[in-house]
């Protein structure tokens, strides 16, 4: 079901839910303020109590009624990268709900830069806690349409066209003085540790999903982000699948070329999962594209969608 700005802030205002599109994904929005209104988003989504949301602000002004502390490091981030894929985790006011943030004491907040998100937060008047609009574990949408292939007519979709960044945001945590980067994105750690003026070995990092290993932060599930066709990483492509590559030609049923450029690349990395699952291959190989820094945030999303 689409709806019009005005309809969609009044929902939010009346404590109901609405997608809406941002640069990176599809949100799942509630007013952050109403307890009641970010449980819908849980049950929605049937996600674990344990993961945190992110709450989204239409300026530092609005950012500051949420959190306890805006360290220089914080007015840096922001100067360079809001209204833009990047979430900042500081310590919350004790008004924000326990239900935001998985109990923690600290809030992820993110001013992002999608005219329409923009627009729905200030109509509504209030800061919108949203996750991806997806089911939990499962892939997250980038278009209206993968939203609607999920939620149907359940949830009300705002259509703002396919997502300009296509993967969720940067996420980095500021405690003490300390940055850790806890989910890579198109804001890379190399410019991060530009607009802070310090080396990007000062800046903590999660460490990418491995076999085995545990959760780096609260909701950094090691399944995440998966279609729900089987996905391999491996340059052999199987004859019987499909194949999502970004250079080389290679022989299976079905060949899918993603741009070689990082940026690019995960622009449309979600729209082709998304497509080759409705098209029920028995497995989707993927070639692993480079082991280098641009490559980091695409790198982290395939290792997560590959494992079991
Ligand atoms: O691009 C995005 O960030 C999208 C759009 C809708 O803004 N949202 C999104 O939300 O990806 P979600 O719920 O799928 O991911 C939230 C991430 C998780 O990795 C979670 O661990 C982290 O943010 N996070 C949120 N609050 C946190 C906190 N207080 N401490 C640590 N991590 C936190
Ligand atoms: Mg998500």
């Amino acid at each position: 079901m689409e709806i019009t700005l005005k309809d969609a802030a009044a929902r939010i205002r009346a404590g109901e839910l609405v997608a809406f599109p941002t640069e990176t994904v599809y949100g799942l929005g509630a007013n952050a303020l109403d307890a009641a209104a970010v449980a819908k988003i849980y049950e929605a989504k049937g996600r674990p109590a344990t993961s945190p949301l992110i709450v989204h602000v239409a300026s530092v002004s609005m950012a500051s009624t949420l959190v306890a502390a805006w360290p220089p490091e914080a007015e840096a981030l922001a100067q360079s990268f809001w209204p833009g894929p990047l979430t900042m985790v500081l310590p919350k006011k004790s008004h924000v709900p326990d239900i935001v943030t998985a109990g923690l004491p600290t809030v992820g907040v993110r001013m992002p830069e999608h005219p329409m998100a923009l627009a729905l937060i200030r109509e509504a008047g209030v800061p919108i806690a949203a996750p991806s609009a997806n089911r939990f574990t499962q892939l997250s949408p980038t278009t209206a349409e993968h939203v609607r292939e999920t939620f149907g007519d359940a949830i009300p979709v705002l259509d703002g066209g396919p997502c300009r960044v296509g993967i969720e945001s940067t996420v980095v945590s500021i405690t003490a003085g300390k940055v850790a980067l806890l989910r890579p994105g198109n804001i890379s750690l190399d410019a991060i540790s530009d607009a802070l003026g310090r080396a990007p070995e000062e800046i903590a990092q999660a460490v990418a999903p491995s076999e085995g290993s545990s959760h780096s932060s609260p909701g950094m599930h090691e399944r995440h982000y998966s279609p729900r066709t089987r996905l391999v990483l491996t340059n052999v492509p199987s004859e019987a699948g499909a194949y999502l590559f970004y250079a080389h030609a290679a022989k299976a049923a079905r060949i899918f070329q993603l741009p070689n450029d990082p940026n690019e690349y995960a622009a449309h990395l979600y729209s082709a999962l998304h497509e080759l699952d409705r098209e029920a291959w028995p497995v989707i190989s993927v070639e692993p594209p480079p082991q280098t820094p641009e490559w980091a945030a695409v790198l982290d999303r395939l290792k997560r969608a590959a494992a079991k």
